[in-house]
């Protein structure tokens, strides 16, 4: 959606995968604090995004959302105050649908007023969930809140959440900032490798201003392995997707903060070239030594090794599959060692750990010439 945002992925925090409904305006500010404190805010995550269950469970009587009194008795306002005073943006959840998936008011019907709305509170981002939708197709439903954000007056991403139902990579480029490609993550191997694959048929159809969404991280959830982690951040952040931190900044462990940290990672997730790397080469027994792979601005490559078999693998670099020349020599930065492991490559492997993936940049030593 060309409307000024979105030019890399967007960063920040939801407080879905961890809080569910179990949300209130103290864990928001706490976590606003928690995002400056750590530095994380610094690295990029801006955004404060309030999933469902904010609302009430009934408008008022003059047809408006209102937060609920018991859980944000301050008003959504104060809360954008809040987190604009440290330098943050806020987001907030709503539904193209008669309800949110958790029952309070959904926004259909209510384009207008509730774009309205949201705007006078500040709201940054708009997360536009696809429950209770009356069967109506989501390419109906979709385009009015974008024209009612638009109309406002102030510049709102906006994130489409259809679950991937309708394909919207085929249509949402015009519609929103993001677009959901699959149904909701959970904590687990099986959901993250899932789903890393379903978002990996779209690879086409993202760049700056409109990105595949495969998905809030879950990374510091408890439910994967380090290693783990480590492949589903390096993932996401090679298909250019949303970061959006999913645990509890407040609590996080040492290993979550270096894995969420990794500036280097970041930066490929954030590159201004926006291209979203893809699977490209598999072998071993159901084809689980990958190479995923893609461009960076500056000629560059981002390659990540990764081990989805059950024991450690020893993974190739395959020159044609990410798009060298067999006689290309590259320099090679390993973006978790944070060190130079080759000056002029011709051929690369790596042993990899079950479960885990290494990450690097390939720098083409002979591109120079061919470009003079
Ligand atoms: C849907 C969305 C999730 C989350 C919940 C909230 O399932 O896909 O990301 O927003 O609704 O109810």
């Amino acid at each position: 959606l060309d409307n000024g945002l979105a030019e890399t992925p967007p960063m920040g925090w939801n407080s879905w995968n961890f809080f569910a409904c179990n949300i209130n305006e103290t864990v928001i500010k706490e976590t606003a604090d928690a995002l400056i404190s750590t530095g994380l805010a610094a690295l990029g995550y801006v955004y404060v995004n309030i999933d469902d269950c904010w609302s009430a469970a009934t408008r008022n009587s003059e047809d408006q959302l209102v937060p609920d009194p018991k859980t944000f008795p301050s008003g959504i306002k104060v809360l954008a105050d809040y987190v604009h005073d440290k330098g943050l943006k806020l987001g907030i959840y709503a539904d193209a649908g008669i309800f949110t998936c958790e029952v309070r008011p959904g926004s259909l019907y209510h384009e207008n007023d509730d774009a309205e709305l949201f705007a006078s509170w500040g709201v940054d981002y708009l997360k536009y969930d696809n429950c209770y939708n009356l069967g109506i197709k989501p390419e109906e439903r979709y385009p009015p809140m974008r024209d009612a954000l638009n109309a406002t007056g102030r510049t709102i991403f906006y994130s489409i959440c259809e679950w991937g139902v309708d394909d919207p990579a085929l249509w949402a480029g015009k519609v929103g900032n993001s677009w959901r490609t699959t149904d909701d993550i959970n904590d687990s191997w099986v959901s993250m490798t899932t789903i890393a694959d379903l978002n990996d048929k779209w690879a086409a159809y993202a760049g700056p201003g409109g990105w595949n969404d495969p998905d809030m991280l879950e990374v510091g959830n408890g439910g994967m392995t380090y290693q783990e982690y480590r492949s589903h951040f390096s993932i996401w952040a090679l298909m250019k997707a949303p970061l959006l931190i999913g645990c509890d900044v407040r609590n996080m462990t040492a290993e979550t903060m270096e894995l969420l940290s990794n500036t280097e990672v970041i930066a490929v997730n954030q590159d201004s070239l926006g291209v979203q790397g893809r699977k490209v080469h598999s072998s071993g027994t159901a084809g689980c030594k990958q190479v995923w792979a893609g461009p960076l601005s500056g000629h560059n490559l981002v390659v990540a090794l990764w081990n989805r078999c059950s024991k450690v693998a020893t993974i190739n670099a395959n020159w044609e599959a990410i798009g060298l020349e067999s006689s290309t020599s590259v320099s090679i930065r390993d973006l978790w060692k944070h060190e130079q492991v080759a000056g002029d490559a011709v051929s690369f492997s790596s042993r990899v750990d079950a479960h885990d993936c290494h990450m690097y940049i390939f720098t083409p030593q002979t591109v120079s010439h061919w470009e003079i």
